[in-house]
């Protein structure tokens, strides 16, 4: 099914990689850092766009280990794969309500900056618990609170005008609902992170 944000996010995907500052790439290397990637670890990318993580949670996992993306903006993943034509990086165009990929096959997801977009959050939040391993965890990531960026999606609107962060309450029962646990959540100036651990 066609949706409106493949269109808003292929016309961007060309200019992408300019819309990050050093500033917000120390950040973001910064938070990686402190997620506990490890050597040999196989760790999925939700939302990939053009993988702006890919070279920080590449130098992690090392060649023992993969990095796949997932994004279904074709032109997302295209500049994706582009950018890092390495052996264990995969980039999937692919929905992340229906994740082409068998049950069990990540020790770790993350999503950074695109969990608001998922048209689906529920279905998302059951798909990203099926493919991750048991007592994996699942990363929600923003280097701006949730009120932070529900006012700027607003701002923008059109295709990602209602696309929100839910509150604090409603995105713990949906990770409830599918089996997550040990759920924790930081939201405050500069930075948003969830996390959930998958309990099978
Ligand atoms: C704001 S961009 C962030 C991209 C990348 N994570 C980054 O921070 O540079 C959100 C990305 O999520 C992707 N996306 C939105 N809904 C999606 C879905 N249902 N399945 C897969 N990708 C999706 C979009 O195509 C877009 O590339």
């Amino acid at each position: 099914m066609h949706d409106q944000h493949q269109e808003f996010f292929d016309a961007l995907a060309a200019e992408w990689d300019l819309m990050f500052t050093a500033e917000d790439l120390e950040r973001l290397s910064h938070i990686v850092d402190n997620l506990g990637v490890k050597k040999g670890m196989d760790v999925l990318d939700l939302g990939c766009g053009t993988g702006i993580l890919f070279d920080m949670l590449r130098r992690k996992v090392t060649e023992t280990g993969s990095v796949t993306g997932v994004d279904f903006s074709y032109q997302m993943a295209q500049q994706a794969h582009r950018n890092f034509p390495f052996p264990n990086v995969n980039v999937v165009d692919a929905d992340a309500t229906r994740l082409p990929f068998a049950d069990s096959s990540f020790d770790m997801v993350v999503a950074f900056s695109a969990f608001p977009h998922f048209s689906d959050q529920q279905t998302a939040i059951n798909e990203t618990h099926r493919v991750l391993k048991n007592k994996g965890r699942f990363f929600i990531i923003h280097l701006i609170s949730s009120k932070e960026l529900n006012e700027i999606h607003h701002r923008i609107g059109g295709a990602v005008g209602h696309d929100t962060i839910p509150p604090e309450k409603h995105l713990r029962s949906m990770l409830n609902s599918s089996k997550f646990d040990d759920i924790s959540i930081e939201d405050h100036a500069g930075l948003y992170l969830a996390i959930a651990v998958n309990s099978k």
